[in-house]
């Protein structure tokens, strides 16, 4: 399940600021789309007001024909966040499926079983753990379950591995991969790593310097399911220097 989101001559700006301009966005109903561009070039912002919880200063966003407040009211999108924010004096089972107990009347019928994506992201023998007892890696699986525990059609994350060591984030990613080919969602993914992005994305949305505007939008051809072996192909090579070039390009004005 999934859902297409729509931005419409969005604007943001903090006082004089002006961090979003004028920006109009279709993403496609079950595509997996990765937002890069240099640092405060308003992504997280960009993100939040998709996420309902900023609003545009101009401009409308629409997800599947309804607005971020609506789709955040009936629980229909999930945000994983940077920091996994586990509830310390909840076990690992008890915080992946807190969203479903505070959220009962709009739980979806056909959610899926916060054990088996516990199983499926290989934390079945921590059920009863506490999260000061895990590593920051199982901590963020914990998060992820969370964000998939409710079956959202469209979840929205920013830089959720950015905290975790490299091999730990390769790890996240793959497990992401798995996760959405038996759970699909529409989702949108903040990132600063290129290979994170090219490795998961259908799309890549290039960002330059704020105020954000898109630079680049980059198709990623490769193949599906993608292996972590992936990553040694010559395709996937390629993928990467196109979309380091476009960023360099947006970063500094090289034209291409
Ligand atoms: N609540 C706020 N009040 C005022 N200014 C803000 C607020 N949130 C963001 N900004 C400003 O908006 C700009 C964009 O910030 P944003 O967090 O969206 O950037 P980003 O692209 O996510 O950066 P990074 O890659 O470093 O996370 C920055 O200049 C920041 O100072
Ligand atoms: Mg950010």
């Amino acid at each position: 399940m999934s859902v297409a989101v729509e931005l419409r001559g969005v604007s943001k700006s903090f006082g004089d600021l002006p961090v979003v301009q004028r920006l109009d966005l279709d993403i496609e109903a079950g595509a997996f789309v990765s937002l890069v561009g240099p640092s405060g070039c308003g992504k997280s912002t960009l993100l939040r007001m998709i996420a309902g919880l900023e609003d545009p200063t101009a401009g409308t966003v629409t997800i599947g024909g309804a607005s971020p407040a609506e789709l955040r009211r009936t629980k229909r999108l999930a945000v994983v966040p940077q920091q996994p924010g586990l509830l310390p004096w909840r076990t690992v089972a008890e915080n992946a499926r807190l969203l479903l107990e505070v959220n009962r009347r709009h739980q979806p019928a056909d959610h899926p079983d916060p054990l088996e994506l516990l199983d499926e992201v290989g934390l079945i023998d921590f059920l009863g753990a506490y999260p000061h007892e895990l590593s920051g890696g199982m901590r963020q699986r914990v998060a992820l379950v969370r964000g998939f525990a409710l079956g959202a059609p469209l979840v929205l994350m920013d830089e959720p591995f950015a905290a975790l060591d490299e091999i730990t984030r390769s790890e996240m990613r793959d497990l992401l991969a798995r996760l959405l080919e038996r759970h699909p969602a529409t989702v949108v993914f903040v990132t600063h790593s290129i290979s994170e992005a090219a490795f998961l994305s259908d799309r890549v949305l290039v960002f330059s310097p704020r105020p954000a505007g898109v630079a680049a939008d980059v198709t990623v051809a490769l193949p599906r399911p993608r292996p972590p072996e992936l990553e040694d192909t010559t395709a996937f090579v390629e993928v990467c220097a196109e979309l380091r070039h476009r960023l360099h390009g947006a970063m500094y004005g090289a034209t291409s």
